[in-house]
């Protein structure tokens, strides 16, 4: 019995070869996890709080380079406001007590969104898990908060306006927010919905899309896993037909104008 469950688990790992780089995740469903327990809403996001942890451990282990995960969106302010304080003393919180945590596991935290308008105990938060852990080089990852795609997609092109530059593809690519990685390859949502609520509308053009029916506290390493193993089948075209994607001699991965190594 034992050896057939290990068995098992071991043929859903994916090979290191397709372990997606990158891995964004819509980490819902913390709510309907308390409401069912007849617990606040609270007790759901401290409960996922402890499932990100969990995650990030799992993808380090797996090799996965880059993290992004969904934490607060620019629309979440018009939660209840006792849902909003209570999200807001749960990051600091976290912050306070993960980052020491993080930091030997050697992660680089990034938060990504508008950071004016925050308050100061959160803006010192911020800065203070960025710069414990600027240096680390096993996983970055990326906690978007006070995010929304468009406003990602606004505030590139404001940049590169004020720049003086032309409003081209690779121009707004290089002031989105994540531009300091790759795109998503794989894309996962916890919670049955299968929508992407405004994550990463410009980043996720030709990521996988993985929709779990758990509920973002219940998502754990074997999740993961199944959404790995899901990722590794999959086919990725990038806009060309399956006969050039088996071709070795047809290596174009995305457009020559978003790759300067090709162009
Ligand atoms: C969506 O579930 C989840 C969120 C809006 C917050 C996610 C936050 C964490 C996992 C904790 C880490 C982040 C912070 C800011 C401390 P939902 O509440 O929409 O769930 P529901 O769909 O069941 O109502």
């Amino acid at each position: 019995m034992s050896l057939g469950l290990k068995k098992r688990a071991q043929t859903q790992a994916p090979p290191a070869a397709v372990v997606p780089q990158h891995v964004a995740i819509v980490m819902d469903g913390n709510g309907r996890w308390a409401t069912r327990r007849l617990l606040p809403r609270v007790a759901g996001h401290k409960q996922g709080v402890d499932s990100l942890r969990r995650c990030v451990k799992a993808c380090v282990d797996r090799g996965v380079a880059a993290l992004s995960v969904f934490a607060f969106s620019s629309e979440n302010w018009n939660r209840p406001a006792d849902e909003v304080s209570g999200l807001m003393d749960l990051l600091v919180g976290a912050l306070a007590r993960e980052v020491p945590r993080l930091a030997a596991d050697g992660v680089q935290v990034h938060f990504i969104g508008e950071r004016s308008g925050l308050s100061a105990r959160i803006a010192e938060g911020i800065a203070q898990a960025e710069a414990a852990t600027r240096s680390n080089q096993r996983l970055v990852l990326n906690i978007c908060f006070n995010y929304g795609g468009r406003w990602d997609m606004a505030q590139a092109a404001a940049k590169v306006v004020a720049q003086g530059l032309p409003l081209t593809e690779l121009n707004l690519d290089r002031a989105m927010a994540l531009a300091h990685v790759p795109d998503p390859d794989l894309v996962i949502r916890t919670g049955g919905e299968q929508r992407l609520s405004n994550f990463l509308l410009w980043q996720s053009a030709y990521s996988e899309l993985f929709f779990s029916d758990k509920l973002w506290p219940e998502f754990d390493e074997a999740a993961l896993d199944e959404a790995l193993a899901a990722f590794a089948r999959r086919e990725r075209r990038f806009g060309q037909t399956s006969a050039q994607r088996a071709d070795a001699a047809a290596p174009l991965a995305e457009p020559a104008a978003l790759n300067p190594a090709s162009a």
